[in-house]
């Protein structure tokens, strides 16, 4: 493997933001040496100057479709699109068809992933088989196999009782729970927020109850058997409220927020236009708002992106028929420095911390989420000032389903740096 040296890198860690630039040799995928100048003959030479130098990110919510539906994302084009977002390691959701139930599932995906080495891949099992939350999965199995989370994602495990167990088997399997807080008879059929607008609209609403009700359930759950619990891509104010709470009694919970929800609101569905359809659905300003305050002051650990390929005929159904969700890996740093760091609402350390360092301490990948010797040789060199313009022929991903094609964003990936290898160069 080629060495690699990084020369005038502004190092960006969660704690701070380096005051003079260094160099950082990469040598056998590990961080080898970080001093204020290095030179070596055999070294490729990256220069960095004027840039910013992060810890890969890190994103512990992706769908890549495979198995299943391959006309939708792959595990190539999944990976290509992540490294060109700025993304070393990805956690992909087990809603596929079959559904990642098993540990012979778990093994080809990462075999797959691996000989098309642009990303780390996490699979995530299913808490129940084909996640139809009547039987739980082998959660043995499955963390045996190298997941180092489950999840019923796309569904809640709405069950108290079965919810109860997955939490038992998985504090002593040693992985987490990832759950999508979605308590299905409240939600029933909603295809957006239940409030103003969907009345305007007459199309039928999916209340803030319904995620919040799940949300206070399984903190409850988190308390009584001290077992971890994720909260996967929070959309209420009020979820946030709960959240703040049962960490502030030290309850083991965690939380995660994807761009589209800091972002945008539930009045753009007005446009009709489908790319809007997420599932939990956008909400309102004050929503928007609460999500950012949750953000800064540490409620909201990870940004994630939830990113959910769908193909442009199936995008094109009306609202009521259309399938929820929208990709979001190439846009999601671009939209995290244009939103909040702009707006001074996160600093850049602080985005390092949503963005890779919460995500590696959450997902448990020890040897990731910093610029530090000895760690893996993962990082994202950005311009922090450049704008672009999202445009749909450039999109990696094998689907075009975004709401933010046309926007022009402020924050550029340069070079993606996976294990040591370049795996992204703009
Ligand atoms: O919008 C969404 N799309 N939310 C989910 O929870 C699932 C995802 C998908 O798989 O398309
Ligand atoms: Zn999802």
């Amino acid at each position: 493997m080629k060495i690699l040296l990084i020369k005038n890198a502004i190092i960006v860690n969660s704690k701070d933001i380096a005051s003079k630039p260094q160099d950082i040799l990469l040598e056998n995928g590990r961080i080898a040496k970080i001093a204020p100048s290095i030179s070596t003959k055999e070294a490729e030479i990256i220069d960095a100057k004027g840039k910013l130098v992060l810890p890969g990110l890190i994103d512990l919510h992706v769908h890549l479709r495979t198995p299943g539906q391959e006309h939708k994302e792959t595990v190539e084009t999944g990976s290509r699109a992540a490294a060109k977002g700025g993304f070393t390691s990805v956690f992909c959701m087990p809603n596929t068809n079959p559904v990642i139930d098993n540990a012979s599932i778990v093994e080809s995906i990462k075999k797959e992933a691996q000989c098309v080495g642009l990303v780390n891949v996490y699979p995530v099992g299913a808490v129940t088989k084909g996640q139809k939350c009547e039987e739980l999965t082998d959660i043995w199995e499955l963390a045996q196999a190298g997941c180092p989370a489950i999840s019923d994602d796309g569904k809640a495990v709405h069950n108290s009782q079965l919810m109860r167990l997955a939490l038992e088997y998985s504090k002593m399997a040693g992985v987490f729970i990832i759950q999508h807080c979605e308590d299905p008879c409240l939600s029933h059929r909603g295809v957006m927020n239940e409030g103003l607008v969907s009345t305007t609209l007459g199309l039928k609403g999916w209340p803030e109850v319904a995620e919040t009700i799940i949300v206070a359930r399984d903190i409850e759950l988190a308390r009584y058997l001290k077992a971890r619990v994720h909260f996967a891509h929070m959309s209420c104010g009020r979820s946030i409220e709960l959240i703040r709470m049962a960490k502030a009694k030290g309850i083991p919970v965690t939380a995660e927020v994807c761009p589209h929800h800091f972002t945008l609101t539930d009045d753009l569905v007005r446009s009709f236009d489908t790319n809007y359809k997420v599932n939990p659905p956008l909400r309102t300003a004050a929503d928007v708002a609460a999500m950012k305050e949750g953000l800064a002051d540490g409620t909201i650990d990870c940004i994630t992106t939830d990113h959910a390929p769908h193909a442009q005929e199936e995008k094109e159904l009306e609202f009521d028929h259309a399938p929820f969700g929208m990709i979001g890996l190439e846009t999601s740093l671009a939209l995290t420095i244009t939103e909040l760091v702009e707006k001074k609402v996160l600093t850049f350390p602080q985005l390092v911390e949503k963005m890779s360092t919460a995500p590696a301490r959450v997902g448990g990948l020890a040897n990731k989420g910093e610029i530090r010797e000895g760690l893996d040789a993962d990082i994202t060199i950005i311009d922090p000032k450049k704008e672009w313009v999202v445009r749909k022929e450039e999109f990696a991903s094998k689907s075009h389903n975004s709401p933010f094609v046309g926007r022009t964003l402020k924050g550029f990936v340069e070079t993606t740096i996976c294990g040591g290898k370049i795996t992204y160069q703009a």
